[in-house]
């Protein structure tokens, strides 16, 4: 329904795909794998740690880019596995969320009437953030490749135009599972060089990278570090959606204009939560590295199933999704009929695109629910039979 309301900028942004299908899965009792947050805790020690820093007291505003602590052991972080160095004084902001972390690049580093290069499908905070900027958004479309998803070089390099700032790309990725090569990201990276781009690296799911896949630092490719803003968040590492802490790395003068922008957005994330992240940074490798075999575990079950359900089913290399292929049908109208028939949400993939066509046909299920929820998913569709 129109709202007059609404300002011009923000009228294509009505409620998500996500809100309409997690409404409809309850209504129907459905096993919801269309939204992608976890339903088990992250770390005993770093709950614990939170839960102790709000008794002890640290419950005001921490310092205007983020407690010490955490930003000491995020950069110490980055250059144990990636060997990219971080001033954690001036190079690292501890943000409301990856989301607040890509708003506020986007706001602090793009000009009205710029373009900013998305890849298509694309998470939908990219979208809403280029439109409050002002920006333009210019989607291009990834290449199926095999059973996944790769960059298109050549098309990238074609949507680059004078007004191009900045380019955002997001390996392992949302929604396709995909994790793009190191050797695709040097040629996204020798085009940001040619034409003098800001790349920004939502690199939230560094870590759910399967079958001994590598991640790739964008920021450790030659020549990247003074271009790149890397963004993550401990959300998708330590299962903490709702703490909502983010961070964005950056040398020192781009920082600062995305400091400009975060700091009248939020001032500041939740305090005591930042210690206990900070702990989990530098001691939990081994909780996320168990995660990461659990994870892999259920997609092997939620690809079984599908493929068993006579879809075809893409690789997943990372992140928590895998799609499926449904044929000559459309993926929303499978979306709505599979909560009733089958009692499973999922997502169409037309949810992340401007070009729906050669999308109508995917749809993203997450598979980071509790074990029993994924058999209980897989069960479904065993009964249901041929999708
Ligand atoms: C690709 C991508 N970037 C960013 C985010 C948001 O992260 P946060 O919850 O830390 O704001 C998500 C969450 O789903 C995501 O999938």
């Amino acid at each position: 329904m129109k709202n007059k309301f609404v300002v011009d900028r923000l009228r294509p942004f009505g409620e998500t795909i996500f809100a309409t299908m997690t409404q409809k899965a309850t209504d129907a009792g459905a096993i919801n794998l269309g939204q992608g947050f976890p339903d088990e805790d992250g770390p005993r020690s770093m709950l614990e740690i939170a839960t102790q820093q709000i008794l002890d007291g640290n419950n005001q505003y921490s310092a205007g880019r983020g407690d010490p602590l955490l930003r000491s052991a995020i950069a110490e972080d980055r250059y144990r596995r990636f060997k990219v160095e971080y001033d954690p004084g001036t190079e690292v902001l501890i943000t409301v969320g990856a989301t607040e972390a890509i708003s506020a690049s986007v706001l602090g580093l793009v000009e009205p009437g710029e373009e900013v290069i998305v890849f298509e499908p694309y998470y939908d905070a990219y979208a809403a953030a280029i439109a409050l900027a002002g920006a333009t958004r210019v989607a291009v479309p990834l290449k199926e490749d095999g059973d996944t998803w790769a960059l298109d070089i050549d098309a990238l390099h074609a949507a680059v135009t004078k007004k191009t700032a900045m380019i955002i790309v997001n390996s392992p990725h949302n929604p396709t599972g995909s994790v793009f090569s190191k050797r695709s990201l040097e040629a996204l990276a020798g085009i940001a060089r040619a034409y003098d781009l800001l790349v920004l690296s939502d690199e939230v799911y560094e870590h759910l990278t399967f079958n001994k896949i590598e991640h790739t630092a964008v920021a450790s490719l030659p020549g990247m570090w003074d271009r790149t803003i890397t963004v993550s968040s401990a959300a998708k590492t330590f299962n903490v959606t709702g703490w909502k802490t983010g961070w964005a790395l950056a040398p020192a003068p781009i920082l600062d204009a995305i400091i400009r922008a975060k700091q009248f957005m939020s001032y500041v994330g939740a305090t005591p939560f930042q210690p206990a992240v900070a702990h989990a940074v530098v001691n939990e490798k081994p909780w996320i590295n168990q995660m990461r075999k659990n994870l892999q575990t259920k997609r092997d079950v939620l690809s079984e199933a599908l493929t068993h359900a006579g879809v075809k089913v893409h690789a997943s290399h990372g992140t928590y999704f895998v799609v499926a292929d449904i044929g000559n049908r459309d993926g929303a109208e499978f979306c709505f009929d599979l909560i009733e028939r089958v009692g499973v949400a999922a997502i169409p993939v037309q949810a992340f695109v401007d070009n729906p066509e050669q999308w109508s046909s995917k749809v993203r299920f997450a598979f980071c629910k509790k074990e029993d929820t994924m058999l209980a998913a897989a069960e479904r569709f065993r009964a249901a039979g041929i999708l």
